[in-house]
């Protein structure tokens, strides 16, 4: 059985005090982190403010992390670094950094690589533009970043990796996937673990599903055998809407 986990991804949104007020409003209020687990990734100013009060059953995670371990990388921020402040999850190739930060999958890959050997969960993000779902070319594209996403990981940290199918014309724009086109993309990413690994990894990994996931789809989408859980933006940044979204999970 797959432990569903619901992550909001602020991305640059919230002041200190406005992030310290979310957590004092959820932390008490989450379900078990043993039935589902909830992380919020916020900017990285106001990380450790978080994980000092991220109480029992939050988790905090970064948006974006650098690949190498130290250097001369003004703006950065590195894994050791998360890791010490006591950091949990990244989430790796969001659509925006792929096309708004020019983020390749081979830095992608680099970062998951980083990001197991200092034992931080990576949430990797995949999906298809809308011109590419237009064209039909929505699971070659899938494949494409799986494939390159993927190198050099083991099976054993490939059980652990988070994927968030995103399709980036659902993201932010109030347009979700339909659920029948979230579980065949869903379905997809796990059949398409199973020939890079074995079906042993692709049972064991989390896929979630992002893209315009508010309070009033997330049941519907939780119900899908392949879709474990859920990577939401402007939903996540509304504490009672994270509430709900969690428990929908249950
Ligand atoms: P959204 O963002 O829920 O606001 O569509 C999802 C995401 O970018 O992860």
């Amino acid at each position: 059985m797959r432990t569903p986990i619901i992550a909001g991804n602020w991305k640059m949104y919230k002041t200190r005090d406005e992030a310290l007020q979310f957590i004092y409003a959820v932390s008490e209020q989450l379900p078990s982190s043993h039935l589902v687990e909830s992380v919020i990734c916020a900017p990285s100013f106001v990380l450790r403010c978080l994980v000092k009060r991220q109480g029992e059953n939050l988790r905090i995670g970064a948006q974006n992390m650098h690949f190498e371990d130290s250097g001369a990388f003004t703006g950065e921020i590195s894994a050791p670094m998360l890791k010490s402040i006591g950091v949990e999850y990244v989430v790796i190739g969001h659509s925006e950094r792929r096309a708004m930060f020019n983020e390749t999958d081979e830095a992608i890959n680099k970062k998951l690589l980083t990001a197991f050997r200092h034992k931080i969960t990576p949430i990797l993000c995949i999906g298809e533009s809308l011109a590419e779902r237009e064209q039909d070319l929505t699971k070659a594209v899938l494949l494409r970043q799986l494939n390159a996403d993927l190198v050099n990981i083991t099976p054993q940290n490939a059980k652990k990796v988070v994927i968030a199918y995103e399709p980036i014309w659902a993201i932010g724009t109030g347009k979700t996937a339909t659920v029948a086109q979230a579980e065949e993309a869903c379905a997809f990413i796990r059949q398409t673990i199973a020939s890079l690994y074995n079906q042993e990894v692709a049972d064991a990994i989390r896929i979630q599903y992002g893209g315009s996931v508010k309070v009033s789809n997330i049941h519907e989408l939780m119900g899908q055998e392949n879709i474990d859980g859920a990577l939401i933006g402007g939903a996540s940044l509304v504490a009672d809407d994270f509430l709900t979204l969690v428990k929908a999970a249950l």
